[in-house]
């Protein structure tokens, strides 16, 4: 069944009824390939491997000036909608980059106060009108579900477009979580991969988009034990924690961040999200940052092939002392976010095999 007739077959209040895991084929190409990218659990163990293959295929391609030239002119005919109305640094320079590398022309709104919401079209007439212009549409907002929302409804439209999710609201930020996986990966590649090892999550949990879509493809990884490191005012949700029960997943949650940093391979910090505050500086009440710090100190502490990650912003996290150990990953993390989002765009848009063949010809 395409994916329009399945879409039309659900209202909207039957289709959010259903469990996250359940509304993944409803993202999906009938190939199997993505269409729409809007929650993490649509990603199973082969999609991931074969995004992590393609973004080191796509990242050693660009290297030459042929082989950029070739990945850009594959989308050339083809132009991006930017829509990020919640603040961005690297996600929306990287997704712009990542366009830039497919060859596509890409357009941003960052402002809603110069579009038209300001006359008061809804959110819902301003994505449609981006559909007429655009063949993509990757999108942040401080709304949870919105981007789901918005991919169901512009399924259901003559002029269907896929929708990409950089960041719904508390809730989800699945090609983060994408770039956490590359980088996992390229990591502990001579390590056997991420299968077996152990993730540290500290911080912010409660309301760090990125730990609980991490949270939810580190799932597909063989024995992966995930801890959670955080005030209790600011712990990881019960409904990630349910996940992880259900999948039959070993975790810990605690609140003694140093003494856990000995015992993981990954150790993934964030930041204080207070702009969620209902009282302004409300959550940093109880929140003693020297607790859920990553000092110079803590580096004798991690495994020798540990790796220190943060989806960045950072603020007070990570002592810059740290920003010169190899196992520092961060700003290779960051950069990770272009590749993986270029091959991810292009396996939307079906040129994966071409790349492929491109590499196969030219890069071995
Ligand atoms: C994160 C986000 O927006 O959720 N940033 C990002 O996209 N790299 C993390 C954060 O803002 O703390």
């Amino acid at each position: 069944m395409t994916q329009r007739r399945m879409m039309e077959e659900l209202n909207w209040e039957d289709f959010e009824r259903l469990p996250l895991a359940q509304r993944a084929p409803y993202f999906r190409q009938s190939s199997g390939r993505p269409y729409h990218c809007v929650i993490a659990q649509q990603f199973d163990r082969e999609s991931l491997d074969s995004l992590c293959d393609l973004s080191t295929r796509i990242r050693r391609i660009a290297k030459s000036k042929v082989g950029s030239d070739f990945l850009s002119s594959l989308m050339r005919n083809k132009r991006a909608m930017l829509y990020f109305t919640q603040p961005s640094t690297r996600t929306f320079l990287s997704f712009f980059s990542a366009c830039q590398i497919l060859g596509f022309s890409p357009a941003e709104v960052r402002d809603p106060s110069i579009s038209s919401e300001m006359k008061g079209e809804t959110k819902e007439d301003t994505i449609r009108t981006f559909s007429s212009f655009f063949d993509l549409i990757i999108m942040r907002t401080p709304a949870q579900g919105f981007a789901e929302k918005m991919a169901w409804m512009i399924s259901r439209t003559e002029r269907p477009v896929p929708i990409i999710n950089a960041g719904s609201g508390k809730d989800q930020h699945p090609t983060q979580a994408l770039l956490d996986i590359y980088t996992l990966q390229r990591s502990f590649e001579r390590q056997g991969g991420i299968d077996g090892k152990t993730v540290l999550f500290c911080g912010d949990l409660a309301r760090g988009r990125t730990v609980r879509s991490l949270s939810g493809l580190l799932l597909q990884y063989r024995n992966v034990k995930q801890i959670f490191a955080a005030p209790e005012a600011l712990q990881i949700g019960e409904d990630i924690l349910q996940q992880l029960r259900d999948a039959g997943v070993e975790y810990e949650v605690t609140h003694d961040f140093k003494k856990k940093i000995s015992e993981a391979d990954a150790v993934y910090m964030t930041r204080l999200q207070d702009e969620w505050d209902a009282k302004p500086g409300e959550s940093a009440k109880g929140y003693r940052q020297e607790d859920y710090y990553f000092t110079g100190e803590d580096l004798r502490k991690l495994s020798p092939k540990g790796v220190i990650m943060h989806p960045l912003p950072r603020r007070l996290e990570i002592s810059t002392e740290c920003d010169d150990d190899p196992r520092a990953v961060y700003w290779r993390q960051e950069r990770n976010g272009m590749w993986i989002r270029a091959a991810l765009i292009a396996t939307i848009f079906c040129r994966d095999q071409e790349i492929t063949q491109y590499y196969m010809l030219n890069n071995r």
